[in-house]
């Protein structure tokens, strides 16, 4: 695996590569690398004659109280993993190289970012949309792929790759769980042995409503109270949102005539998780789920 750390070294590599013709994909991550990131990188390996990652934690999209400077760095252990992957490549910069002193330019996709967790955490959204556009300006991938348990953040980049009429495929990958069904996270190392058993209750909410929505309940409403009332369950367990959207707009929606996206954040601890299901209403297949736009 040949670790680049320079925009412009990274340009010019993938730039010879589109050059030979060779499908190339990349997997943007902010290492600390778990199973669901391997997914990610087993689709791209699977479908692309060139895989890229990069590892870049990217301090524009994390708010001035957040986990910037805790956030796990596992860097040695992270090229293990991609190497066992058979990655060709990892873009690893430094923040001084992606954000030189003067750069002024920041890419915002409107309303969307402000929804679901962009309401949270205020720029999130303009942060991670500005580093995915440098990514995919750097590297020029033909696919890019992103996993699904940031459906929030899925929605941004489809919405700005449309918009910017960028040309890459963004493939989505489903979410990768644990044993008793907590969605992979790198913050899930932030948890306590006592809150790590508590994290499970976003999953049993959201399983609740799935079930509700199978046996045909519809209206949004009754099925956030549900969802809300098992998060309860764990009084620990402090709710951010719990929300039924449509999956491209982020827009609440009121029935589940059409598929939708039921979300949840939620802080354990000092830990803010995040986790969703895509609900499939009558005669419609559900986007995303290793689906492509
Ligand atoms: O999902 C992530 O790990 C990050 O938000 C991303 C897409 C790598 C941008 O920093």
């Amino acid at each position: 695996m040949r670790i680049l750390d320079t925009p412009e070294q990274m340009h010019s590599v993938c730039a010879e590569i589109r050059r030979s013709g060779r499908r190339l994909g990349l997997v943007p991550t902010m290492g600390a690398l778990h199973d669901g990131h391997l997914s990610l990188v087993r689709m791209a390996r699977a479908q692309c004659e060139v895989v890229a990652a990069s590892i870049f934690v990217n301090p524009l999209q994390f708010g001035p109280n957040e986990d910037f400077s805790k956030y796990p760095r596992t860097f040695e252990s992270d090229c293990r993993k991609l190497e066992s992957e058979k990655v060709d490549l990892l873009f690893a910069p430094a923040p001084a190289s992606m954000y030189p002193r003067g750069a002024k330019t920041f890419v915002e996709v409107a309303d969307i970012s402000d929804r679901l967790d962009g309401r949270s955490r205020p720029g999130h959204f303009r942060g991670v949309a500005t580093v995915v556009t440098k990514l995919f300006t750097i590297v020029q991938p033909d696919l890019a792929f992103f996993g699904q348990k940031d459906a929030a953040q899925v929605a941004v980049i489809q919405q700005l790759v449309r918009d910017l009429n960028l040309n890459v495929e963004i493939v989505v990958a489903p979410i990768v769980r644990e044993a008793d069904g907590l969605a992979m996270s790198s913050r899930n190392a932030y948890l306590s042995p006592q809150e790590r058993k508590q994290a499970v209750i976003l999953y049993r909410a959201l399983n609740r409503v799935q079930t509700l929505a199978d046996r045909g309940e519809r209206n949004s409403d009754e099925l956030i109270a549900r969802g809300k009332e098992v998060i309860a369950e764990e009084p620990s367990v402090r709710l951010d949102y719990f929300e039924i959207v449509n999956p491209r707009t982020l827009e609440p929606v009121s029935d589940l005539r059409n598929c939708a996206l039921v979300a949840v954040a939620a802080w354990v601890g000092g830990t803010r998780l995040i986790d969703n299901m895509l609900l499939s209403g009558a005669g419609e297949a559900a986007p995303g789920l290793g689906g492509k736009e």
